[in-house]
C-alpha cells in the first residue's frame, strides 16, 4: 500500500484542476509477461515514459476480474485484479512507482452494471422473484399474454432490447432483467441500500490502497425511472446519445454522487472522482461538478466537435460558461477508446494528422484539465480494416454486424523495433489480441523519440510549456476577432494561440517569441510575412 502524500509534498490540493490525465487502456498498453495481453507489470515498466511525456496522472481502464465481454466493463469481482492483468500486488506496485515518479493514479469504477458472472447476479438468478437477492438488479415480469414480451421498449446502447428473459433450471421462462449494455452486463438497482453500501466499501477498498481517484464509468447511469414506462422512440440511443431518456441523467443520480464525495473527502489527502457522463446539454453536465459532487466530467461535446473554428469556439465557450456557473472545472479531450481516433475523425491521412496536431495545441491551451488517450500522443490513426473474425466489441454482434465497433481505437501501442507488434509483447505477430499493423513502424515511440518534428515531440513540448507558463495554468481566456476559419485565443497575461482550421495558409503578424508550432511556419522572402499554413496551429508569448 502507498500513501499519495508521497507525491510532491506541499502540493496544493487542487492539482486536478489543471491536470493532464493519461488514459491507459491496459490490455493494449504494454505486455509485461509475454502472454500477448497488456498488463499491470507492463504498465509499470512504462511509467517513466508517462513521466517523460509530462502528464500529471494516469487513469487505468478496468483491470478487475471479468469475462471481458465489454473489455473489462463487465466486472465479476470489484476488489481484485484479473489474472490476465496481474495480481493485486502489481496494482500496488504501479501505484507506488507512479507516486515515486510524481504521477497520480486513477482507477475505473463501474457502478451501473456488473458482469452476469458476478456472485450477486448468479445469486439473484438462483433466487425467487421478489427476493432480496433479485432486488439488487432490475428484474421485472414480462408483458404480453404470458410475459413473453420485454417489460418495456427500452433498447440496449449496444443494440437490441435492453431486457433478457431468465429461465429456471428446468428451462421454464421467468422474469426479465434490465441491461442497458450487453446482456452479460445486468444493471444494478441503485434504490437498493445494500448496493449503495457495497459500493461505498469498494471505493474505500481502492482509496485505502492509495489510489488518488476514481473515474466513474457511466456516471449518468445508475438512477432509473422505475415506473419503467415505454419510451416510444424509433431511434436507438448509442454510446454518446444525448437525448433525454428515463434511464440516464436522472436527477436521483446526484444523491449517489454526493454520497461518494463524502467518502472521498473523508481522506486526509485529496482523492478525486471524474465522471463519464453524457447529458442532453452542457448545463445538465455541469450539475455533476457542483461543489459537493464530482471533481470533473469528461467532455464528449468537445470530443465530438468537427474541425470548424466556429464550432470549436462555441463548444469551448458553452463548456466554460456552464462549468463556471457552478464553480466547476472544465475538461477537454480529443479521443477515447469509445470513439474513432482523432487523426481519422478529423480527416485521416495527412490532413487528419495535421488537424489532430493543431487540435492538440488548441486543447492544451484551454483552461482546466485535459485527457490524453494512449496513442493520441503518437498520432495513431483508427485501424479501419481489422478482419471481421478479430472484432471483439459487443457492438459488432449486437448490431447484427452492421457496426464494426470500437476495436480500431484499441490497438496495442507500437513501442520499438522493426516488426509488429513493435515491442508491445515478445510473442510475435499473432498475439491472440488485436494486431498492431506493420504500417505503424514509423509511429513507434522509438522512431518518434528520434525525430524533433514527431507528434510525440509536439505533445512533450506542449505539456512542458503548459506547466511552465503561468498564463497556461490559470490565465483568463479571451478570443480575438479573426477571419473565418481561424481561432485566435489568448490566456492572460501573455499567451497567444492561433489555429488555422482552413486548408489554405493565412498571413499572420505574430509576436516575437514563438513557443511551439504544430508544423513549419514559412516566411515570404522579401517582405518577411509569416504564414500559418492550413490546418496548423502555433503558440506565442506576447510581450
Ligand atoms: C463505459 C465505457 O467507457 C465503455 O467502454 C463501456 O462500453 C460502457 N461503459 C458500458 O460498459
Amino acid at each position: 500500500m502507498t500513501d499519495s502524500t508521497a507525491v510532491e509534498p506541499g502540493a496544493p490540493d487542487t492539482w486536478w484542476r489543471t491536470a493532464a490525465i493519461y488514459q491507459v487502456f491496459v490490455r493494449s498498453f504494454a505486455d509485461g509477461d509475454g502472454d500477448g495481453n497488456g498488463d499491470l507489470p507492463g504498465l509499470r515498466s512504462r511509467l517513466p515514459y508517462l513521466r517523460d511525456l509530462g502528464v500529471d496522472a494516469l487513469w487505468i481502464t478496468p483491470f478487475y476480474p471479468s469475462p471481458m465481454v465489454d473489455s473489462g466493463f463487465d466486472v465479476s469481482e470489484y476488489c481484485d485484479v484479473n489474472p490476465m492483468f496481474g495480481r493485486l500486488a502489481d496494482l500496488d506496485a504501479v501505484t507506488e512507482e507512479a507516486h515515486r515518479l510524481g504521477l497520480r493514479v486513477i482507477v475505473d469504477l463501474v457502478p451501473n452494471h456488473t458482469s452476469d458472472q458476478h456472485p450477486w447476479f448468479v445469486g439473484a438468478l438462483g433466487a425467487e422473484p421478489g427476493s432480496a437477492d433479485r432486488d439488487r438488479y432490475h428484474f421485472r415480469p414480462g408483458s404480453g399474454v404470458d410475459g413473453e414480451l420485454p417489460p418495456n421498449d427500452w433498447e440496449s446502447v449496444f443494440g437490441g432490447p435492453a431486457w433478457t428473459r431468465t429461465a429456471g433450471q428446468d428451462g421454464t421462462p421467468g422474469e426479465w432483467y434490465l441491461h442497458l449494455f450487453a446482456p452479460q452486463q445486468p444493471d444494478l438497482n441503485w434504490e437498493n441500500p445494500q448496493v449503495r453500501a457495497d459500493f461505498d466499501a469498494i471505493i474505500r477498498f481502492w482509496l485505502d490502497r492509495g489510489v488518488d481517484g476514481l473515474r466513474i464509468a457511466d456516471a449518468h447511469g445508475m438512477a432509473k425511472d422505475t415506473s419503467y414506462a415505454d419510451l416510444d422512440r424509433k431511434a436507438q440511443s448509442g454510446l454518446l446519445g444525448s437525448e433525454p431518456v428515463p434511464y440516464f441523467d436522472q436527477d436521483d443520480v446526484h444523491g449517489i454522487l454526493r454520497g461518494w464525495r463524502t467518502v472521498l473527502d473523508s481522506y486526509p489527502t485529496p482523492r478525486i472522482a471524474i465522471g463519464e457522463a453524457v447529458t442532453p446539454t452542457e448545463e445538465r453536465l455541469a450539475r455533476y461538478v457542483r461543489p459537493d459532487e464530482l471533481h470533473q466530467t469528461m467532455n464528449f461535446r468537445y470530443l465530438s466537435t468537427p474541425w470548424s473554428a466556429a464550432e470549436l469556439r462555441a463548444a469551448v465557450g458553452d463548456t466554460l460558461a456552464a462549468n463556471d456557473a457552478v464553480g466547476g472545472v472544465s475538461s477537454w479531450m480529443l479521443s477515447s477508446p469509445d470513439t474513432q481516433r482523432v487523426v481519422t475523425r478529423l480527416g485521416d491521412g495527412e490532413a487528419g494528422l495535421l488537424r489532430a496536431r493543431s487540435a492538440a495545441l488548441l486543447t492544451l491551451a484551454l483552461p482546466g484539465s485535459v485527457y490524453i488517450y494512449q496513442g493520441e500522443e503518437l498520432g495513431l490513426p483508427e485501424v479501419l480494416d481489422l478482419p471481421e473474425e478479430l472484432l471483439r466489441d459487443p457492438v459488432w454482434e449486437r448490431s447484427g454486424h452492421t457496426e464494426r465497433g470500437r476495436d480500431g481505437a484499441r490497438i496495442p501501442l507500437p513501442w520499438h523495433g522493426d516488426r509488429a507488434p513493435f515491442g508491445f509483447n515478445t510473442v510475435g505477430e499473432d498475439n491472440g489480441w488485436l494486431p498492431t499493423p506493420e504500417s505503424w513502424r514509423s509511429l513507434s515511440v522509438e522512431q518518434q523519440e528520434a525525430r524533433s518534428d514527431s507528434t510525440l515531440a509536439l505533445y512533450r513540448a506542449a505539456l512542458r510549456l503548459r506547466r511552465e507558463h503561468k498564463a497556461l495554468v490559470d490565465g483568463d481566456l479571451s478570443w480575438d476577432q479573426a477571419e473565418e476559419g481561424v481561432l485566435v485565443l489568448r490566456r492572460s497575461p501573455n499567451f497567444l494561440c492561433i489555429v488555422n482550421t482552413t486548408d489554405e495558409a493565412v498571413p499572420i503578424d505574430p509576436p516575437r517569441t514563438l513557443l511551439l508550432a504544430s508544423g513549419p511556419l514559412p516566411v515570404t522572402p522579401g517582405d518577411g510575412t509569416v504564414h500559418l499554413p492550413g490546418n496548423t496551429a502555433g503558440w506565442w508569448l506576447t510581450d
